[in-house]
């Protein structure tokens, strides 16, 4: 296990910290970065390997890091604050309950949603986060010509959320007929993918872009 020793702690964060959020309700995001940059969001950020790359390759966008893995968020404030990375911050909380907060109709430019939880048993698959109606709260807060990435290893899960993300009106797969693409280099591996391609997964990556 990776040492927690230099890592801020939950409760330095909770008590004030510039990089890091914890609301319920929507900031002024154009306030918060000091810009009206383009927003992006990435849901389930784990180590924030991805987040902390893109914020540094796309210096002209602001990215909101969005999980409720304690351990993850300390690493990633961390290291934003090592690299003196002002163009992102860290929310903490569940998705399904912070999106709709956070954000409003038309304010993300690109979401991203790297490898989410499988729940692969049967009993399990109602807890997957990409269902219908949560496709379409992001469908909606997309702006026009916005992009929703999604990346799992799950085929079932795979197989599933391409039918709720083909079936929402507002959206359009990017890639036309074919439903998946195997390979992603536009931008940074996170850390399960690098994990997943070392042990020869199929990868399922998808791109949809708002209507
Ligand atoms: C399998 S890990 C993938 C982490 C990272 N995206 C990667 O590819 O390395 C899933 C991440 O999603 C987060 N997560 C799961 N359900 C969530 C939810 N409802 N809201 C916010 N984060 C969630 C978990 O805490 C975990 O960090």
């Amino acid at each position: 296990m990776s040492s927690t020793k230099n890592l801020i702690s939950f409760d330095e964060l909770e008590s004030g910290h510039p990089l890091f959020i914890n609301t319920d309700e929507r900031p002024d995001w154009p306030s918060v970065f000091g810009n009206d940059h383009p927003l992006k969001l990435e849901i389930g950020f784990g180590n924030g390997r991805f987040l902390i790359e893109l914020a540094l390759q796309r210096q002209e966008s602001n990215f909101i890091g969005l999980d409720f893995y304690h351990k993850g968020i300390r690493k990633s404030v961390t290291r934003l604050g090592k690299l003196m990375i002002n163009n992102a911050r860290i929310c903490y909380g569940d998705a399904r309950e912070k999106v709709p907060i956070l954000f409003q109709a038309g304010e993300l430019s690109e979401i991203f949603i790297n490898f989410p939880d499988p729940w692969p048993k049967k009993r399990h698959i109602k807890r997957r986060l990409i269902k219908p109606d949560f496709v379409r709260l992001l469908a909606t807060l997309l702006e026009s010509g916005g992009s929703l990435h999604l990346a799992t290893d799950c085929e079932p899960y795979a197989r599933e959320m391409i039918v709720y993300l083909e079936e929402e009106p507002l959206l359009k797969n990017k890639s036309g007929e074919t439903q998946f693409f195997h390979e992603r280099d536009d931008v940074p591996k996170t850390k399960y993918e690098n994990y997943f391609i070392r042990n020869g997964h199929t990868i399922y990556y998808t791109s949809f872009t708002k209507k």
